[in-house]
């Protein structure tokens, strides 16, 4: 392959809810060189309750990467010029393993599991005062009491799970979101200690051992790293205060660029970093609201209901009907990020400059 055809490359990983990307882009127009996307299965062990097998996420990562770069090669292009990575993933998505082994001990737990509402009940029982305030935390952490978090997802696993319990004792529990759980199996140094390659004392790739094999050396920088939502922002370029996003996937999710201010809401929406651009850089925060089920409820008419045969059916259909009989599912949608986005307005006092969607 002739390399540098494309000039340089970025990957970014994009590791969602319902199915994970790979996406090449060239680094000066930002256009798609090659792309692979791939779905990834959930489990619902209990009415609720929402898993992921951690290596599934693992591997559907490791597939895209892997055939987006062959689509690449087949277009011209090398590898060698992709200059760096970046990570975006679903967030929330609480992941425990063991820092020996590298294997999980449980199910990744998804965002939308609802199975610790009562772990929030005894929560909110050692609240001071007995207010049982839901946003006590608020102040601290931007976030209320909520199944939806991965601390209160991490308490049940903790409080539940033997194998969790045992890892805690013997201090190899590691806990991390999807990010971090890609990153650490891509990083993974006693994963690498097993190619021959890597030196057992610096634990960097030796000179002299890729000598020995001729084997090049290009390490790739994951160079940047980013909650899926928080992402689409500055990819949407919402970057001054009053900007906002509102990006349909799994569930909707609209972002309201606040700058360098940290708006409490009192209409029930999370304070929220928004990005940090380089470790030195002030934070930017934005406030949010969910829409918890979007793109899943055209997934349940498609699924359970039998109503549709792919979701692009919505849209025909939606057209059709003379009357929805006051039960739309796509207007749910429209009307709750309506209401997030009349209650951002109110709630900051910045107006609202532009929405984005996607
Ligand atoms: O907070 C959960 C959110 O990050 C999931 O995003 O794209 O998988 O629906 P998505």
């Amino acid at each position: 392959s002739e390399s540098g055809k494309f000039g340089p490359l970025v990957g970014a990983i994009d590791e969602g809810t319902s199915s994970a990307r790979f996406i090449i882009f060239k680094v000066n127009s930002s256009e798609v060189v090659a792309f692979h996307q791939k779905e990834l299965e959930q489990q619902f062990p209990q009415e609720g309750w929402v898993e992921q097998d951690p290596y599934a996420i693992l591997e559907v990562v490791t597939t895209c990467i892997e055939k987006a770069v062959e689509k690449l090669v087949e277009k011209g292009g090398s590898p060698k010029d992709i200059i760096a990575v970046g990570v975006t993933n679903q967030r929330e998505t609480t992941i425990v393993w063991d820092r020996c082994t590298g294997k999980p001990l449980h199910n990744a737990i998804v965002w939308l599991d609802m199975r610790t509402s009562s772990t929030i009940d005894k929560l909110l029982d050692t609240v001071p005062n007995k207010t049982r305030n839901k946003n006590y935390l608020k102040p601290l952490c931007g976030l209320p009491l909520s199944p939806y978090f991965s601390a209160v997802k991490l308490r049940w696993l903790c409080d539940n799970i033997d194998a969790v319990k045992i890892a805690m004792k013997k201090n190899s529990c590691c806990f991390g979101t999807v990010d971090t759980w890609i990153i650490w199996n891509l990083t993974d140094v006693t994963n690498a200690s097993r190619t021959m390659l890597m030196n057992i004392e610096t634990l960097t790739w030796d000179p002299l051992l890729m000598k020995f094999f001729e084997v090049p050396k290009s390490d790739v920088p994951i160079s940047g790293c980013l909650g899926d939502q928080q992402a689409a922002l500055v990819g949407q370029m919402c970057l001054q205060k009053g900007q906002a996003k509102a990006t349909y996937g799994t569930g909707c999710f609209v972002l309201y660029n606040t700058g360098d201010v940290r708006v409490n809401s009192s209409r029930g929406l999370l304070t929220t970093v928004a990005y940090q651009l380089g470790s030195e850089a002030p934070p930017v925060y934005a406030l949010e609201g969910s829409v918890a089920v979007a793109g899943a409820a055209l997934g349940w008419l498609k699924d359970n209901i039998g109503l549709l045969e792919s979701a692009k059916d919505s849209q025909a259909l939606a057209e059709k009907a003379t009357d929805n009989g006051s039960v739309a599912s796509l207007e749910a949608v429209c009307y709750q990020v309506r209401d997030i986005l009349d209650a951002m307005n109110e709630d900051c006092g910045i107006p609202l400059q532009l929405l984005k969607v996607s």
